[in-house]
């Protein structure tokens, strides 16, 4: 099994990716650390501890960055995509376990610390946590095995405007210090998750099972869904951005990437824009082709238990 520390801002598309790794065997999963990001952490928190109750399991929560890496701010939330309450306004329940009193940068030093060049981290929004981390204590950044990262759309346009990716907009010094600072790190981002569509067929079959957790994933997915055909017309179905983060984290054969140092746009109309430089150090590998089909099936296979 693989450890992992997974690094979450709990809108829709994390959630299924939370479920995704939930119910995969190949990863132990050690704790969920929570960054602002889709909505302010404090909700990260709670929709991350509400969606591992309707799983059904129990892994360690940890509250992390509640604002930017450097300008100390916070970001415009994407309820637009993840609804009112970050989790397609189907939150019905307040969760009634809660967070451990760590913060999200301590766990993932001291885990690393205790099983060094083992822990892979996840991380499927801005990545303060992973930057504050580092930061605090850069000792650590031989000492972890691997960082796969969702975001970042380095051969497309982004999803925020023509540039940024929104993980990357949502912290681009944050994002830009992490590039540089010579971590082993696999990048997932646009250029290969707009290839991995959920079409909306699928939930109702996952109604059609009955499941009540099924029934959840559907509900919110519905949501997503809509934003999405509503700023992509015609496209479908919905991008599983965080889960192909953690398909890739199972079996990395379902990608192929380039190695390319990657700097982040830290002012500008291109702010948070990812540009790619084949020829310079350090180098990261970014992703650029996908088997979309079998990742699909794999996700589906697994997804709602
Ligand atoms: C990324 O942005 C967030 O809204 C999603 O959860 C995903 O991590 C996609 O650009
Ligand atoms: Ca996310």
């Amino acid at each position: 099994m693989k450890p992992i520390i997974f690094d979450v801002d709990t809108g829709i598309d994390d959630a299924l990716a939370m479920s995704y790794a939930l119910h995969s065997p190949e990863l132990e999963l050690l704790g969920f650390t929570t960054c602002f990001g889709n909505v302010p952490v404090d909700e990260a928190t709670r929709n991350t501890l509400a969606v591992l109750e309707k799983v059904g399991k129990h892994v360690p929560v940890y509250e992390g960055a509640a604002q930017m890496f450097i300008r100390g701010e916070k970001k415009v939330w994407a309820k637009h995509v993840h609804g009112e309450d970050g989790l397609g306004n189907s939150l019905q329940h307040h969760p009634t376990t809660k967070a451990e009193s760590q913060s999200a940068p301590d766990f993932m030093i001291e885990q690393v610390k205790k099983r060094p060049q083992e822990i892979t981290i996840i991380a499927v929004g801005p990545l303060t946590n992973v930057a504050l981390a580092i930061q605090k204590a850069p000792e650590i950044i031989p000492l972890i095995k691997e960082v796969i990262i969702m975001g970042g759309a380095v051969t497309v346009p982004g999803n925020v405007n023509a540039f940024a990716e929104a993980n990357m907009i949502a912290d681009p010094e944050a994002a830009d210090y992490v590039f540089s600072s010579g971590l082993n790190i696999t990048l997932v981002g646009l250029d290969i998750t707009l290839q991995t569509l959920l079409p909306k067929s699928k939930l109702a079959e996952w109604r059609a099972t009955g499941k009540e957790t099924a029934q959840f994933f559907a509900d919110i997915t519905d949501f997503y869904i809509n934003y999405y055909e509503s700023y992509y017309p015609g496209i479908g179905g919905c991008a599983l951005h965080d889960p192909l983060a953690v398909g890739v984290a199972i079996d990395a054969s379902l990608v192929s990437a380039e190695s390319m140092n990657v700097k982040v746009t830290l002012e500008g109309e291109e702010v948070g824009r990812t540009v790619g430089y084949p020829e310079d150090e350090p180098k990261i590998r970014v992703c650029t082709k996908v088997d979309a089909a079998r990742f699909l099936e794999h996700f589906l296979s697994r997804v709602v238990g």
